[in-house]
């Protein structure tokens, strides 16, 4: 029997990310299929309040530290996001390793090093497709500018959504170190809700009609 699709949604902060992952989600659901929504960070478990605390500026940690709770935090989940997956449960994720690695490789100085940030994730189930909603921060900036948290400032996203450029060159080509093959699609996310919404599913309809026969990959390995 075949399995069902890992799907990751990615993007820079006011890209629509969570719109879109809900606006999917309601999509599956009308079409018939299980789903199960993740969120990461997941604020909800002991890691995750930990990681809330310190993205609301209520608590401080070291780079290095914050960075592997992101990690640990997933961890969390890894074992949950394959049961799902092998008992044909669509996995819906909003935020993933990518986010990790971005976010944290776009810090400093000292900076953390790309290979660093990515050391923790490797191993972690591989999506089967990665939708990348792209933004330019001037774009971002005309939807109201960023909130209250800790990243959401215009030089941050900058920096960020290079080390994104680079996570799909390298990730998506399959030929990425680690030969990791998540399927990695950037989309144009300055435009309207709608058309958004209806690119993403022409990307997901064919995957999640199908299912898969193969097993979940790994991150990076
Ligand atoms: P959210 O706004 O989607 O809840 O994400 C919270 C912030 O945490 C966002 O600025 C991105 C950042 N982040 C990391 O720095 N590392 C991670 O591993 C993840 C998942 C998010």
């Amino acid at each position: 029997m075949p399995r069902a699709p890992f799907i990751v949604i990615e993007g820079l902060d006011r890209s629509g990310k969570t719109t879109q992952t809900s606006l999917l989600r309601s999509r599956l659901e009308q079409s018939g299929h299980h789903v199960a929504l993740l969120k990461f960070p997941d604020r909800t478990t002991p890691i995750g309040t930990l990681i809330d605390s310190y993205l609301r500026s209520q608590s401080d940690l070291d780079d290095h530290a914050i960075h592997l709770l992101f990690s640990a935090n997933r961890w969390e989940l890894a074992s949950r996001i394959e049961s799902n997956l092998k008992s044909n449960t669509i996995v819906l994720c909003d935020r993933y390793a990518f986010s990790g690695i971005a976010f944290s490789a776009a810090k400093g100085p000292p900076p953390l090093g790309y290979e660093w940030c990515r050391a923790p994730d490797v191993g972690l189930p591989c999506p089967d497709v990665t939708l990348f909603l792209d933004i330019t921060p001037e774009k971002a900036r005309e939807r109201g500018g960023y909130g209250e948290e800790r990243y959401e400032k215009e030089e941050m996203q900058r920096r960020v959504r290079e080390v994104f450029r680079r996570l799909g060159e390298e990730t998506g080509g399959g030929g990425g170190s680690g030969g990791t093959t998540t399927r990695w699609e950037v989309i144009d996310a300055g435009r309207d809700q709608e058309t958004v919404s209806m690119e993403i599913w022409r990307r997901v309809e064919n995957l999640v009609a199908n299912g898969l026969e193969e097993d979940v990959d790994r991150l990076w390995k």
